[in-house]
């Protein structure tokens, strides 16, 4: 990847003339059967720019309580595009076409016109679940009964690619707009695509400009995503095939416990209230001896496996973790 990105050929993306980002993108249209896409520096950056370019101000928002988009976005559908969200409880991620048809308001002079409902697949803050593509097809068909918009906050939709065999298209057909991480499980060090129809990506490089987010040489980082297509989406299975081998090695640990059920591909989130620890103590004590992981909430921390993680890797941080006296 090191070596792609030093030999990338690059012009202006601003002015539209890099010819790896062009390639990239027009790679990115092609694999997910998209109309168009455009290179955008992060995630946040996907998720916020998409939301701002299908929405006017004052709309609606149906969102799974614990999304990305809430809860890691610094109120950015509120912040930049005057959004209110209206969040959902689940179990596991999944909201289901019963909760949106439910939660769709009756249009009237009162009430704030619902619009947009946004999914997270895979769900990152639910352990990395797979949304159901048939529960997907039925909230569509809500989303067309009530006039409704739909986004995904496909960062990490890779992943479900790979633990289903769901084609890419298929996954985000049933949407008007889609972000994509190429960072995270893909292993490029910096960037997202939004992907949609033509007129919805010529709209979103004028709203990407508004954000800042329009680069110049961007070919440099557009090389480094195009080599993690080529190279790192089919040893994704390895990712998750080595999060269970750790999951079920940390739910042995004394007081942790592991929801086997959430533990779908690369992330396993791991609750810690048997050990009266907090997750700092927990996390110190662990980075002492060369294990990391992060505090994800009072009682949780979250582990994620990747390609800088190998299967004795995970089997060592077992051992490791285990070894310790909380
Ligand atoms: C589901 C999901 N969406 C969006 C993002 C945001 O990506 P970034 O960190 O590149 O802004 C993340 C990051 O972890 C994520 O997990």
């Amino acid at each position: 990847m090191r070596r792609a990105i030093a030999e990338a050929e690059v012009g202006d993306d601003v002015f539209r003339d890099d010819p790896t980002v062009m390639r990239l993108e027009a790679t990115i249209s092609e694999l997910f059967s998209t109309e168009a896409a455009i290179f955008v520096p992060s995630g946040t950056m996907g998720n916020q720019a998409a939301l701002k370019t299908l929405s006017e101000p004052g709309w609606e928002i149906l969102c799974e309580r614990d999304c990305h988009i809430v809860n890691y976005e610094t109120a950015g559908p509120a912040i930049h595009s005057s959004l209110l969200v209206n969040m959902i409880d689940t179990e596991y991620g999944v909201m289901t076409a019963e909760q949106i048809e439910n939660s769709v308001r009756e249009p009237n002079i009162h009430s704030p016109i619902t619009k947009i409902v946004a999914i997270e697949n895979t769900h990152n803050r639910h352990g990395g679940t797979i949304y159901p593509l048939d529960e997907i097809l039925k909230i569509r068909e809500v989303a067309d009964r009530h006039g409704l918009l739909m986004h995904l906050d496909g960062a990490r939709i890779w992943n479900a690619h790979a633990a289903t065999g769901i084609p890419l298209a298929d996954w985000v057909k049933p949407f008007d707009s889609v972000s994509v991480c190429m960072s995270k499980g893909l292993g490029a060090p910096v960037g997202s695509m939004i992907l949609g129809s033509k007129d919805f990506i010529e709209k979103a490089l004028r709203t990407r400009k508004l954000f800042g987010g329009a680069m110049r040489q961007t070919g440099i980082l557009a090389a480094a995503a195009l080599y993690a297509i080529k190279n790192n989406i089919g040893r994704l299975t390895e990712d998750h095939a080595n999060a269970r081998v750790l999951a079920e090695g940390l739910g042995r640990v004394d007081g942790f416990t592991v929801d086997m059920k959430r533990v779908q591909t690369n992330i396993i989130l791991v609750d810690i209230a048997g050990t009266w620890k907090t997750p700092a103590e927990i996390l110190n004590a662990m980075k002492e001896k060369g294990v990391l992981a992060v505090p994800f909430g009072r009682t949780r921390l979250r582990f994620v496996t990747h390609l800088d993680v190998t299967r004795e890797d995970c089997e060592k941080a077992v051992e490791i973790i285990s070894d310790i006296k909380f």
